[in-house]
């Protein structure tokens, strides 16, 4: 198998993206024009064919549960390569043509995470591929609902789910974040459902379920995405707005009101957003992750929706993406942190500027926390808790942890803290606009910085200690910590809880979900049945309808025997397919026997309203054992 993925290695060739190589010693020089990078987790040779545009024609059959039909793509051949070979998961291949005339390709056998590679023969005059093929039910992207499992219950459901290489699930392509393209599709859907994708979208459902798409700034294939269900549309403002199950929308647009400001706020920060349309897509509630920067139209759970519209930072960051990530792509999954760090700086500055420092100061504590948490778990040692990764061979789902989102963060808030926020700010703004639609190494980074940023700065050089924060384990020492002043006043109303004075007359008003946050995480860890039920009669936490407290609620019931809100944590674990949420809450219940009992239980119950890859990951912790 190793041999396979050594062949399979894809050699991406930066023509421009990089001006400057660095040298061992750490410093830079400016020495090539281009820059090779392995991309270990694609087969394709897109190194050599160039990957110009791709134009879907798709059908999606709700009762199979099946995509088929043709991916053209139109190569440049410039190197006169004698095959074309595409990344493909599952896929059966119906037929390959080249140019019009067909092509005896192979297919490889599966290699474990990579799937099979497609092998075509082609020339070097060679300008349009296509494939025709449908999809498996095996298909990591995609997540099909019964209408069971949609919030209304009245209509079958389809999403996908491309990052990090899933793409290949339901397209042929060259799957990695370094490879970029532009795409039109043809995509048929029953008639009455509403088709999506991260493109230029409709705003009403077609007569006759046929819709076109044009996506015409080039973006990798783990951007490719779609969704098909009964879906509604509602505006907020010129260019941003909400989609939505019919029986969402109301909320969704309510929660969703500042999303348009948010786009201005971003803006003014890190410069024009280029994506013409910004617009959220509210999912059924099984939906994976929290949120999914899909150009143009940002996915997300419906978990956000608190009514209050106290979790929009989750729409910050996806949108933030717009910047980092979708505009500046990391050029490898070992680069994560190119994608995640910095969003979560960008995301937190968009919060700052929106809401206050007070908040987001509560934003980038709550985040460090997070990252001492992982830190441990990892073990400080881990090469694992290195910004820069090492995932090779492995699942890249292996390096989605706090690390390349709160380290990454951490690390560029150390920048700002030494080189001052304008200097930084001007940095940004400037990195964003010389590489955007290209492709970034955390080595090209860095030498990019220390070649602009840093040029002549010794000073912060030393204090930043780069090496220790990309190429070394744990939380460096020199780690910045925001201010506390929120913070203080909820650690001061707990210590009076645990103190035994009335939970009613804690000082809580004006809470908002992270200070809650504050307030129970910090809870010594084992509070008594006393103690919880106390909590729960003055707060309600069994029945909050935010996502957030509950789910920390429900962890914190099970940590400590407190069975009452057991009804609510079943519903919860009946819709919410979060894996945020329900790795550890599961967790939570596998470490004692008769906790296992009810993790089985409910799993069993409950396991096929959840994703392929919550499964997957779910499996691993609750069957095994
Ligand atoms: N791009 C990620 C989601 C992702 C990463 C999916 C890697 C698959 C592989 C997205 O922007 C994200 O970070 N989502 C977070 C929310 C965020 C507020 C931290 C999530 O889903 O929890
Ligand atoms: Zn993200």
């Amino acid at each position: 198998m190793l041999k396979n993925i050594a062949l399979g290695l894809l050699v991406v060739v930066f023509l421009s993206a990089c001006h400057f190589k660095k040298k061992a010693s750490g410093d830079a020089t400016k020495t090539m024009d281009t820059m090779i990078v392995k991309d270990v987790h694609t087969l394709s040779n897109a190194d050599s064919v160039q990957m110009q545009h791709l134009e879907l024609n798709i059908k999606v059959d709700m009762d199979k549960k099946q995509i088929s039909g043709c991916a053209v793509w139109t190569i440049n051949n410039q190197k006169n390569a004698r095959q074309l070979v595409l990344d493909t998961y599952d896929l059966t291949i119906d037929s390959v043509t080249v140019d019009g005339k067909s092509v005896p390709y192979t297919l490889d056998a599966k290699i474990k995470f990579l799937g099979s590679a497609l092998r075509i023969p082609i020339t070097a005059g060679s300008k349009s591929v296509s494939i025709c093929y449908k999809t498996g039910s095996d298909a990591r992207a995609l997540q099909w609902l019964d209408a069971q499992q949609t919030h209304d219950k009245k209509h079958p459901f389809l999403y996908t789910q491309s990052e990090s290489i899933y793409a290949r699930s339901w397209i042929p392509c060259a799957d990695g974040p370094g490879i970029r393209f532009t795409y039109n599709a043809h995509v048929q859907v029953p008639k009455g459902l509403m088709a999506l994708m991260s493109a230029l979208n409709t705003q009403e459902v077609s007569a006759d379920g046929n819709y076109d798409f044009e996506m015409n700034l080039p973006i990798p294939a783990y951007l490719m995405a779609l969704a098909v269900g009964d879906i509604t549309f509602k505006s907020i403002d010129d260019r941003t707005g909400v989609y939505a199950e019919p029986g969402m929308i109301e909320k969704s647009r309510y929660e969703f009101e500042d999303v348009g400001k948010m786009v201005n706020t971003a803006e003014q920060l890190y410069g024009p957003y280029r994506w013409g349309r910004y617009d959220v897509l509210v999912l059924p509630p099984g939906f994976p992750i929290g949120g999914m920067e899909n150009p143009r139209l940002t996915f997300c759970t419906p978990t956000v929706i608190a009514g209050d519209r106290s979790l929009v930072s989750l729409i910050a960051h996806e949108l933030a993406h717009s910047w980092s990530g979708n505009l500046v792509t990391n050029a490898t999954w070992d680069d994560f942190w190119l994608n995640e760090g910095f969003t979560d700086y960008f995301e937190r500055r968009i919060i700052e500027q929106m809401l206050g420092k007070s908040y987001s100061d509560m934003l980038w504590e709550l985040g460090y926390q997070d990252l001492v948490d992982n830190v441990k778990e990892l073990g400080d040692k881990s090469k694992d808790t290195w910004l820069k990764l090492d995932l090779k061979g492995r699942d890249p789902d292996d390096g989605l942890t706090d690390i390349p989102y709160e380290k990454g963060s951490h690390f560029l808030k150390l920048i700002e803290n030494t080189v001052g926020r304008d200097r930084f700010d001007r940095f940004l703004v400037k990195y964003f606009d010389e590489h955007a639609f290209k492709t970034m190494t955390t080595e090209a980074f860095l030498t990019y910085m220390d070649t602009t940023l840093l040029k002549d700065d010794s000073e912060s050089k030393k204090t930043l200690k780069i090496n220790a924060w990309v190429y070394g384990p744990g939380i460096p020492p020199n780690c910045p910590r925001a201010d506390q002043e929120r913070f203080m006043r909820v650690d001061s109303e707990r210590i009076k809880f645990l103190n035994d004075i009335p939970a009613a007359q804690l000082n809580v008003t004006d809470w908002t979900t992270h200070e809650w946050l504050q307030f129970l995480r910090k809870m010594p860890p084992a509070l008594s049945v006393v103690q919880m039920k106390k909590l729960d009669d003055a707060f309600m936490f069994r029945t909050t309808g935010n996502s957030e407290i509950a789910d920390l609620w429900f962890i914190m019931a099970v940590r400590a025997n407190y069975t009452a809100p057991y009804p609510e944590m079943e519903q919860f674990l009946s819709t919410v397919g979060r894996r945020k949420f329900l790795e550890p809450l599961y967790g939570e219940m596998m470490k004692t026997p008769h906790g296992t009992e009810m993790a089985k239980r409910l799993y069993a119950k409950y396991r096929k309203n959840y994703h392929p890859l919550a499964q997957e990951s779910l499996d691993k912790m609750i069957m095994k054992k």
